[in-house]
């Protein structure tokens, strides 16, 4: 019997999904059963193939599964966001526009292929098959796991726990008051906040607290190989984007959100300064829509859902990744 952590990755593969995925193949602690895609930072044929590069960058055999290509709902408001005018691709005077991720990950174009079965159909059978051993993942909108869960309810008591990178308390991206997976499908992820799981968020108050720096990059690059050659690509592609248009403390470094999420499944302790709390999110299609509502009280009005992560080791999280690559 292993006693490897088996997990369900999902992704809208982007430059820090991209990532994320390489260190869940890598990490010895982690059985990656599946990767599923989602639209997010880019259409869902974009997030598809990108994922499917990464697949094949790493030689890999994890199946694959195509998602679903538009948030649940929110999409039919005119009025509301949908699409892509969540993070910003310029600001101030800038002329040019500048985005986190590109079209098309910088390597080669895939040559494996997506399974038949649809990403939500995957989550119910494997699921409702399942011990209940299984963690899920996701790193992008909750779209996928939110339609499955109103398909197949009966799949909430059998997911182990959800390590989900999304959320932002004192910090957001979107807009001043929603985190970008959150916010891009806002009634998907009240969903699965109700849905009763253990949840750990992993948000941007502690990824913008873990941000990996040039110095870094110039670590990875020097490994001498494709692994350590992707990271740094990726992340000084972030570094450039985010020094535009949103700056960290640290000008020369940038977040990778999705790889924390996957360090806390293997090494909890990478997160720090957790809260027990209530987390809901806004989706009235107002100012704060997609926001997420981290109750500080001592005294919560609804059942306590969450582990919010306000903090992160940082020297923890970079080191574990060094140390996955450069044993490629
Ligand atoms: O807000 C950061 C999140 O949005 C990350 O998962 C990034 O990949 C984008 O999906
Ligand atoms: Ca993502």
């Amino acid at each position: 019997m292993s006693d490897k952590i088996k997990i369900i990755l999902d992704v809208d593969t982007g430059t820090d999904d991209a990532v994320a995925i390489m260190m869940a193949y890598l990490e010895e602690k982690i059985d990656l059963l599946a990767v599923c895609t989602v639209v997010g930072n880019k259409p869902l044929e974009n997030t598809t193939e990108n994922t499917l590069r990464v697949k094949d960058l790493l030689k890999a055999d994890f199946p694959v599964y195509k998602g679903c290509g538009e948030a649940m709902v929110c999409n039919l408001n005119p009025n509301r966001h949908g699409g892509f005018k969540g993070v910003r691709t310029k600001v101030g005077d800038m002329k040019e526009d500048v985005s986190m991720h590109t079209e098309y990950l910088d390597i080669p174009a895939s040559t494996s292929k997506v399974e038949k079965e649809h990403a939500v159909f995957y989550y119910i059978d494997t699921l409702m098959k399942s011990d209940g051993d299984i963690t899920l993942v996701p790193v992008g909108p909750l779209t996928n796991l939110a339609m499955a869960m109103r398909i197949q309810p009966e799949i909430c008591g059998k997911i182990k726990e959800i390590v989900m990178m999304g959320g932002g308390c004192r910090r957001t991206n979107s807009t001043p008051a929603s985190e970008f997976n959150i916010w891009h499908d806002p009634e998907a992820a009240q969903i699965v906040m109700d849905s009763g799981v253990p949840i750990r968020m992993v948000p941007l108050d502690a990824t913008h607290n873990a941000c990996v720096s040039t110095d870094d990059t110039k670590e990875f690059r020097a490994m001498g190989n494709p692994v350590g050659d992707a990271v740094a690509d990726f992340t000084d592609h972030r570094i450039m984007a985010y020094s535009q248009l949103q700056p960290m403390e640290r000008i020369d470094s940038a977040p990778v959100h999705d790889a924390l999420a996957v360090c806390a499944v293997a090494y909890p302790e990478a997160l720090k300064d957790l809260l027990f709390t209530r987390v809901d999110i806004d989706f009235s299609g107002g100012f704060a829509d997609g926001q997420t509502i981290v109750d500080p009280r001592a005294f919560v009005d609804k059942p306590r859902n969450c582990h919010f992560a306000f903090d992160a080791d940082r020297e923890f999280f970079v080191q574990w990744m060094k140390d996955l690559a450069r044993k490629v």
